[in-house]
């Protein structure tokens, strides 16, 4: 299975541009046979809003939305992308990944954890994350700053993901290295495609990488790189939950000793 992810600088509010953009690295994963490509959040609309207004006017239906169409046609020839999309509904916007395969819209994952100014704009997500099966394969979804809440990444393993996929627009500096931990803790892949540039003050960090259920890290991009990069994994790597011959990452747990991490307060 060929899962890679793409790196790239949307335009804020050039919804236009950025499918040129996205198109760009679509054309890449197909030159390369990529079955499973994540793409970096709000790749359709860039991320530093000023206004409601402009969250508003950059955001799409999924599936749609002009964005949701390319992505959906992509899929069509057998492979799965994941993409972060500034989502419009009837209840408002959404910091959302689309999840397309086969030429079919499989579901939308609306980011939970929003992130400073985003809570702004966006509407935070009431469904817990979802786990698509894809090829005999099962891949999670979650972005960007649900990655700093480990109970997402250890929701979508105990629902059987075999890989993490993570759209991102990262900010903080410590998110790479979070992951190798969520990979290892779950004993996951995990995918994270981050974008670049500088945006109205606010610099994105790149370095989009893929992690091993041990924590190597696999395939990455720099900090300035755009495109892809491509990693053949074998997922039921992932099956395996043992950290050492009598440890079970979920069997030896004690949820029971565990109950203050479901409290509000
Ligand atoms: C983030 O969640 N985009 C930092």
């Amino acid at each position: 299975m060929k899962l890679a992810v793409g790196q790239m600088e949307p335009q804020i509010t050039s919804v236009e541009e950025n499918i040129a953009r996205v198109k760009v690295l679509l054309e890449k994963a197909e030159e390369n046979t990529v079955d499973v490509l994540v793409l970096p959040e709000l790749c359709n609309s860039g991320y530093v809003f000023q206004s409601s207004d402009e969250a508003n006017a950059s955001a799409e239906e999924i599936p749609q939305g002009p964005m949701s169409s390319e992505l959906l046609a992509w899929s069509k020839a057998g492979r799965m992308v994941v993409a972060g999309i500034c989502e419009r509904t009837d209840k408002g916007l959404y910091n959302s990944a689309g999840i397309f395969a086969n030429g079919e819209h499989i579901t939308t994952y609306r980011k939970i954890h929003l992130f400073l100014n985003e809570k702004s704009w966006f509407q935070s997500g009431n469904d817990e994350p979802p786990v698509v099966e894809f090829n005999g394969s099962k891949f999670g979804v979650m972005i960007c700053f649900d990655w700093i809440f480990p109970e997402i990444a250890r929701v979508l393993a105990l629902k059987g993901a075999q890989a993490i996929l993570h759209p991102a627009n990262l900010v903080l500096p410590y998110c790479q290295d979070a992951m190798i931990t969520r990979s290892i803790e779950n004993h996951v892949f995990t995918a994270t495609a981050n974008r670049i540039g500088t945006e109205r003050e606010v610099a994105f960090s790149g370095h989009s990488q893929i992690t091993s259920p041990k924590g190597q890290r696999l395939a990455s991009l720099n900090g300035e790189e755009i495109g892809i990069t491509v990693y053949n994994i074998d997922l039921s790597m992932a099956d395996d939950k043992m950290i050492t011959n009598r440890n079970h990452l979920f069997d030896d747990r004690h949820p029971d000793l565990y109950s203050r991490i479901i409290q509000n307060d």
